[in-house]
């Protein structure tokens, strides 16, 4: 009998559903490997229907979490092409590659979004072709606190009242990134210098054909086309999707997750979590195409 140890295999591809409103584990893949047609293809038929996937236990670089991008349809950068960025060893990848932390090196932030609450918002919503997709990497994760808390987009589409859908079937919405507010965004500033796009309120997903709701908290300002007090009726009547639990769920970071969320169709936020302690996630993001009614 030989004692040879088989060369480590990926298992069988298992996927579990977490919650009545998304999300979904994945187990049997091992992210440090070049994934075949099959896997890719199960895991992006499982982030369609779930809106949200983690695959939990993994060990990876800034390589390996590149590579799963691009194989979920094309790593999103803020920079330079890839052969220029291996060529001169560029540590985000020519801006691929950002860490989400509220840790410091020498007194400087090593990353951003550091600290605390964030309200419910769509990554890049505010951009003419928003990503298509979020990953996050698990690095250091706190005690307690620090969830990320998914919304279900279809689900409060489908929840507003026929008239409500009537009403805003139509309807444009303008979204601005003000990195300098974590709350509803001043429109008295000029925006100029600021990123933001007007979008449809509500959006069919490119990839499933599914009606949802494209708007957020954080980052939508204002309905174009209607007085500003109906604006703000009108918005504060669509944001109950934040207060109606049924449509949400919790993740709660473990190290070695990698977690990738839908961004036309989930809108995420972050529960508070106690200061002193060190939280990074490694975040890569998904090219997008242009989103339409
Ligand atoms: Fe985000």
């Amino acid at each position: 009998m030989s004692e040879t140890k088989p060369a480590p295999q990926q298992g069988a591809i298992q996927i579990t559903p977490l919650s009545e409103a998304g999300g979904a584990a994945i187990t049997g893949i091992d992210l440090s490997e070049t994934l075949s047609p099959n896997q890719t293809e199960a895991i992006r038929q499982a982030f369609h229907e779930y809106g949200m996937i983690v695959i939990r236990d993994q060990v990876i670089e800034n390589d390996d979490q590149i590579r799963f991008c691009d194989a979920m349809g094309g790593t999103a950068t803020r920079g330079k092409p890839a052969d220029q960025r291996a060529q001169d060893g560029d540590a985000s990848y020519g801006g691929a590659v950002h860490l989400v932390t509220n840790l410091t090196e020498d007194g400087k932030p090593l990353g951003s979004f550091g600290d605390g609450e964030v309200w419910f918002h769509h990554d890049g919503s505010f951009k003419e072709i928003p990503y298509a997709a979020t990953v996050l990497y698990g690095i250091a994760v706190t005690s307690t606190g620090g969830e990320t808390v998914f919304a279900n987009m279809y689900m409060a589409y489908d929840r507003l009242p026929t008239s409500t859908k009537r009403r805003i079937d139509r309807l444009t919405a303008l979204n601005i990134y003000d990195y300098a507010t974590t709350g509803r965004v001043d429109l008295d500033q000029d925006i100029s210098g600021i990123n933001h796009w007007i979008h449809p309120i509500v959006i069919r997903h490119p990839d499933t054909g599914r009606k949802a709701l494209y708007i957020s908290p954080l980052i939508t300002a204002r309905i174009e086309g209607i007085p500003q007090d109906e604006s703000d009726d009108l918005l504060a009547e669509l944001f109950a999707f934040v207060d109606d639990t049924d449509i949400q769920f919790d993740h709660k970071w473990r190290v070695g997750d990698l977690a990738m969320m839908d961004n036309r169709c989930m809108t995420h936020a972050r529960r508070d979590f106690p200061a002193g302690e060190p939280r990074m996630l490694r975040r890569t993001m998904v090219e997008g195409v242009a989103i339409g009614r």
